[in-house]
């Protein structure tokens, strides 16, 4: 895993977008994988600013989100299919056809998920998945104890997930319980794997991540065995880590070929 500390989350975002932009300009057809929540915002924000400005082309882009709540409609403001549009789609020139997010209000839950499974392998697999990290490990919506070979399915919510989610739902609105998400074993086929995460209350969950022992009571801990995992997280975020000053020895020191970006475009 390689791990980039950088001085704030607007520092990091700049590097991510970076790298799905070097990524969307050797292949204009990518497919990426993408998250929501508070995580991500700034990369949108700079992926919108390079479209505008830098002319960076989503018009043969695919892209699958990791989740939806169950049981909200597309429409709801905290839907995630509301969340993307606002906070990506709607500012660069994606085709709406190409947009995949799990459908919450699907009537035959394990048919869809094995449709979705279906569809990311028929668009030639996941080139980059944009990952954020829960307080307790937690990827897409696989809570801690999910199975690290799991695939697209529903999932019930954690107290303390929905409780870090109430902030997107008005007042008094009950969060729902159920999700439908990437498996970690779905994650885990994305070609590369790009995490983010920002904060001092992340710290923990980041150590354990990159340095702890690989186990289902923290599913990202599961990265540890994917080839090709990016994560950028800023100062407070890793001020749980043992290994800072090597992973700024590396980054500082990386050969010019691998500077923007480590990974093949298959
Ligand atoms: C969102 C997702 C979650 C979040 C995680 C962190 O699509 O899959 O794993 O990435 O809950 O959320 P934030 O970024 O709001 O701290």
């Amino acid at each position: 895993m390689e791990v980039i500390i950088q001085p704030s989350p607007v520092a990091a975002a700049k590097v991510a977008a970076r790298i799905i932009e070097d990524l969307i300009r050797r292949k204009p057809s990518a497919v990426l994988g993408l998250a929501t929540g508070g995580t991500p915002l700034g990369l949108y924000q700079e992926l919108i600013r390079l479209h505008r400005e830098k002319g960076l082309d989503f018009s043969g882009i695919t892209t699958f989100n990791l989740d939806e709540y169950v049981g909200i409609s597309p429409e709801h403001p905290a839907s995630y299919h509301r969340f993307m549009q606002e906070n990506l789609f709607d500012h660069v020139n994606i085709l709406p056809g190409n947009i995949h997010i799990p459908d919450g209000n699907t009537k035959d839950v394990p048919r869809f998920c094995a449709g979705y499974e279906e569809q990311i392998l028929k668009a030639g697999g996941i080139d980059l998945q944009v990952l954020g990290i829960g307080h307790d490990g937690h990827v897409g919506f696989n809570e801690s104890t999910s199975s690290l070979v799991s695939r697209t399915r529903i999932k019930t919510l954690t107290e303390q997930t929905i409780a870090a989610n109430q902030r997107f739902f008005s007042e008094g609105e009950t969060v729902p319980h159920h999700v439908i998400t990437m498996g970690v074993g779905t994650i885990m086929e994305a070609r590369t794997c790009l995490m983010l995460a920002f904060g001092e209350g992340k710290g923990q969950a980041v150590a354990d991540m990159a340095e702890g022992p690989v186990t289902a009571m923290c599913p990202a801990t599961a990265l540890q065995m994917h080839r090709q995992t990016i994560l950028i997280v800023d100062t407070p975020a890793a001020s749980r880590l043992k290994r800072t000053a090597y992973y700024n020895h590396v980054y500082l020191n990386k050969p010019d070929f691998q500077k923007v970006s480590a990974f093949p475009v298959v």
